[in-house]
């Protein structure tokens, strides 16, 4: 017999989460949520509307305004932010550079929590992030916190984004990650931080395959998948 259960994925940015997410999901026909492209969404929103983040009542007028939905084919992200598709526009660097501080806000987590939690309901779901096992599932089955060296993680989204744009430089993008690394685990409202009954995945020197088995292995230890 197997259960559904609740697959938390947290760590750093550009860890792989969401590689070993989909995969994940995908074997066992689960729901992937990528909470990351929420907050990159409502960041984007921000940005093009000029919303000042020091202004409350500005934060809650947007957070009413905006409407996120996912398109799940083929495990990949697709978002709309207000029925457009903007799934490339969130990973290009202006909304990489403002994430964190929207982010950061207490208004926008709470609201993408509740939504967050809302797509748990019915289980069968891994989601990815920095406060899944904390915040949004605490009660998850499992939880897999990601971490991996620095310069490993720089060079990864450097090939990643290289091609669509190939003015971004390496050093640009190993500062970027170093600057949400310290934004995402020194700020007020949910940092990022190992849940205590999370086990670690450190998969500097690991194949993405390496790391499916190892998610498997749990899985079926807690699910009999
Ligand atoms: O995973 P990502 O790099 O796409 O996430 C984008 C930003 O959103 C990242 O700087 C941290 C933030 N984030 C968060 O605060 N909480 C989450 N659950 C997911 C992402």
């Amino acid at each position: 017999m197997s259960k559904n259960i609740v697959v938390a994925i947290d760590g750093y940015s550009s860890c792989g989460k969401s590689t070993l997410a989909k995969a994940l999901a995908k074997k066992l026909h689960y729901i992937y949520v990528d909470s990351g492209a929420m907050y990159r969404a409502v960041a984007l929103y921000f940005l093009r509307n000029n919303v000042d983040t020091k202004n409350h009542e500005q934060i809650e007028e947007a957070l009413k305004n905006i409407h996120l939905n996912f398109h799940s084919r083929d495990y990949e992200t697709h978002i709309t932010l207000n029925d457009e598709e903007v799934s490339e526009e969130i990973r290009q660097m202006p909304v990489s550079e403002k994430v964190s501080e929207v982010s950061a806000l207490k208004e926008v987590r709470r609201e993408m929590v509740k939504q967050q939690q809302r797509m748990g309901q019915s289980k069968n779901i891994v989601m990815d992030g920095r406060d899944i096992g904390t915040a949004v599932f605490p009660d998850a089955s499992l939880k897999i916190f990601m971490t991996a060296d620095p310069a490993v993680r720089a060079k990864r989204r450097y090939d990643e984004i290289h091609v669509k744009s190939p003015d971004v430089t390496l050093e640009e993008i190993f500062e970027n990650i170093a600057h949400r690394d310290y934004q995402d685990t020194t700020r007020a409202e949910s940092p990022l931080v190992r849940a205590q009954d999370a086990i670690v995945l450190d998969n500097t020197d690991l194949t993405p395959e390496q790391q499916l088995q190892f998610a498997l292995d749990r899985v079926e230890a807690i699910a009999g998948h």
